[in-house]
Formats: structure tokens, C-alpha cells, sequence
């Protein structure tokens, strides 16, 4: 793996751990011929247990909670294609990130940003504090913030960058210096931009974790989460997290994400292409009051965006005014289909304050600057031509 302390304004790409680029590791990393049969796709490995030659005796399997083949083969890919040294993975992207959690104890503190997926606030809110975990919340998109909001009982800082929905940027190459020197773990959630796009262990982030559901598996037909990690011991914890608390991804699922990782760079690409263009159409339609997209040129964070990311990615939100006119308009897409999720093939359309960010509040979407008139996008790779006429017709409802 290349040297992590990379410096700022140098762009990690993709293709940054050789020596194989990173569209041969996706189809072959983990994805290698099965050495009994020579099938070229992974197999399922449907089974609960392993018989065993004797006692204590096996092939390395005894039990489908501790381990199974068909993840063992997914998590060495997605610990690859992350830049990671290991990767365990979940049954759903929540998951995941409770697993993480469960690394730290009561009374350990977590600087995390004040913008992130809605579900994540309400894991730590809901559950982790009545566990005695303290969180701070913050807006990660200026690194001072975060230093200030460092104590000594923080173990980790938590970050989503974009986040979500507001699509704000933060400086992953700063704050990881800031947590380094703290020794605090910096954990970042990468699902919006997937390891094509961003690369946030090059930057110096000791996990990340992602929901699969959304680029890596990329056909929105399963759920699931992985955490990659960068030392042994993160690893090693988290497979007992598997064996001992048992939200592991099933082998069916880990073998859709397997399929899915293999077109993740072409999917990728046209998903920018797409989101690109999509944004660009947004900013100059007059029944839409703003738009929140790192590739645009008066994005408040489009430089840092050019430099940690290599694309800008397919999330788009838009402001339409009101809950009315999200509505008008939400009601009449045809090609784009309304509801929650992202990060599949198809444009999916959401409403973060009545779906994603429900769970927040009036007041705490307000104190971030979720509003009700707020529409988010997840560009697919359809035509492009017939997704903006789609938007077209629909914004001509407000
Ligand atoms: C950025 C981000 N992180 C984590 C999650 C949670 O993932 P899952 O729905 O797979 O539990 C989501 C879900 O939308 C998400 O958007």
C-alpha cells in the first residue's frame, strides 16, 4: 500500500494500491476460480455447519455465525479495494456501524459530524448514550471544529463526507492528522462516493465503513455493511464482534455484493457522468432555489472536493422551496422512482425530511439546515436524456 501520509492537494486515486488496478481487483480479488469445481463465480456456500474429521478437526470452518466461504472471499475484496488490511462484514450498513461501536466502552467519547444519515444520530441517541457513550456533534466540514471538540475520554471521531444530504464536504487529510495526534481513531463512512471515488485510508482514516446496500452492491436487492479495517487487532475484534453478537451478512448476500463490486468502476463512472450533468441541469432550472453538489463550481468545499475525491459521484440535492412543491413535484417522476435508499442502477428520489431524516426532528433538521422543500437524488445510469426530461416535466408541477 502506498504511504498514507500522503499531502495535501495530491489526489488518492482508485488505482493507488498496486500492484493491480482497481477494476482487476474488484473482478479477482476474493473472486479467484473455485478450486474444486473451477466455477469462475464465487459459490454460495448455503450451509449452517462444517462437518468435522474428528475432534477438533476441520478445514477452518465449524460454524456459519463465526465463518463461511463466500464472505471470507467478499471480505478480502472489499478490504482490497478499500486499501484496507482486513474487512468484516454485516447484515446491513447500521450494523456495521453498531459493530464498530461496541470497540469502545461507556464512558468513551465520539466527535461526530452534525449532518449524518439520519439513522446514525438515532443509534447513537437512542441506544449507545443509555450504554454511557458520550456524543458530540459537529460540523466535521471545518476541522478546527473537530479539534476543539476533541477530550480526553474521545476514542473516536466519526465521519460521513459527503454527508448526507447536504452534501458538504469534509477535509479528511487535516482531521486525520489532528486525530492522530491526539490518538484518536477516525472512522469514515464512505458509502456516497464508494473506494472508486474516494479512498479515505490513503488519507489516513483507520476504519471505513460502509452501507453495501447502497454503490457496492449497486442493484438495490440486499442489504448489508463492512467495516475495513487497517491494523489486525481491529480485525480480529470485529470477527469476534460476528461470532459473538451474530449480524453477519448472510452467504446469498455477500455473493450479490461479490457480483456487484465487479462493475462498481463502470457503474461508477456513468453514475458521475450522469450526476455531473444532472446538477448542471438543476442549477439552471428556474423552479429550483438551490442546489447542493460538491462538483459545482460555487460548492463551498469544490476545491477540497477536487483534490480528496476523483469523481464528484451521483447524490444531488435540490431546493424547491416548500413541502408543497417537493410534493408536486415528487408525485409526477415517471423514470425516477420516489423513495428511500441510494446507489443502485436506477435513479432513485427522496424527501430527507419525512424519509432519511425523519428520526432528527423539526428542530434538529432545522439547526443543521435540512429544510421541507429539500428533494435528494441518487443519479443512476439510465439515459441521461431521459432523466432530465423526467425532472423536467416534474419540476413543471411547481
Ligand atoms: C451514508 C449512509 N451510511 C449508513 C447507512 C445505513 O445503512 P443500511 O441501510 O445498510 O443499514 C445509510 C443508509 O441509507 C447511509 O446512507
Amino acid at each position: 500500500m502506498k504511504d498514507r501520509a500522503i499531502q495535501k492537494g495530491q489526489r488518492p486515486t482508485a488505482n493507488d494500491q498496486r500492484p493491480f488496478g482497481f477494476s482487476t481487483r474488484a473482478i479477482h480479488t476474493g473472486q479467484e476460480p473455485d478450486t474444486e469445481t473451477g466455477a469462475v463465480t464465487v459459490p454460495i456456500y448455503a450451509t449452517s455447519t462444517y462437518v468435522q474429521q474428528e475432534i477438533g478437526k476441520h478445514k477452518g470452518y465449524e460454524y456459519a455465525r463465526v465463518s463461511n466461504p463466500t464472505r471470507d472471499r467478499l471480505e478480502k475484496n472489499l478490504a482490497s479495494l478499500e486499501g484496507g488490511t482486513a474487512s468484516r462484514v454485516f447484515a446491513s450498513g447500521m450494523a456495521a456501524i453498531n459493530a464498530i461501536c461496541t470497540m469502545y466502552k461507556s464512558g468513551d467519547h465520539v466527535v461526530c459530524g452534525d449532518n449524518l444519515y439520519g439513522g446514525v444520530p438515532r443509534l447513537f441517541n437512542q441506544i449507545l448514550t443509555g450504554y454511557g457513550f458520550e456524543f458530540t456533534y459537529v460540523d466535521t466540514s471545518d476541522a478546527r471544529k473537530v479539534e476543539r471538540a476533541i477530550r480526553k475520554s474521545t476514542r473516536m471521531v466519526y465521519v460521513e463526507t459527503p454527508t448526507n444530504p447536504l452534501m458538504t464536504i469534509s477535509d479528511l487529510a487535516t482531521i486525520s492528522k489532528i486525530c492522530r495526534s491526539k490518538n484518536v481513531d477516525l472512522v469514515v463512512d464512505n458509502t456516497f462516493m464508494s473506494p472508486y471515488f474516494q479512498q479515505p485510508i490513503v488519507l489516513g482514516a483507520d476504519m471505513v465503513v460502509h452501507s453495501t446496500t447502497k454503490f457496492l452492491n449497486g442493484h438495490s436487492d440486499g442489504l448489508g455493511g463492512v467495516v475495513v479495517c487497517t491494523k489486525p487487532e481491529q480485525s480480529e475484534q470485529l470477527g469476534f464482534v460476528q461470532k459473538a453478537a451474530g449480524a453477519i451478512l448472510s452467504p446469498f448476500e455477500c455473493w450479490l455484493v461479490l457480483r456487484g463490486v465487479k462493475t462498481l468502476a463502470v457503474r461508477m463512472e456513468q453514475h458521475d457522468k450522469n450526476g455531473r450533468a444532472v446538477a448542471e441541469f438543476l442549477s439552471k432550472h428556474k423552479k429550483v432555489k438551490k442546489v447542493f453538489y460538491p462538483g459545482l463550481a460555487d460548492h463551498p468545499q469544490h476545491e477540497l472536493a477536487k483534490t480528496q475525491m476523483s469523481g464528484f459521484g451521483s447524490m444531488i440535492t435540490f431546493e424547491t422551496g416548500s413541502l408543497a412543491n417537493a410534493n408536486k413535484m415528487l408525485r409526477k417522476v415517471q423514470v425516477c422512482s420516489l423513495g428511500e435508499s441510494l446507489g443502485g442502477v436506477e435513479t432513485l428520489i427522496s424527501h430527507p425530511a419525512t424519509m432519511t431524516h425523519a428520526a432528527l426532528g423539526e428542530e434538529g433538521r432545522k439547526a443543521i439546515g435540512i429544510t421541507d422543500g429539500m428533494v435528494r437524488i441518487s443519479v443512476g445510469i439510465e439515459n441521461l436524456d431521459d432523466l432530465i426530461a423526467d425532472l423536467d416535466q416534474a419540476l413543471s408541477a411547481i
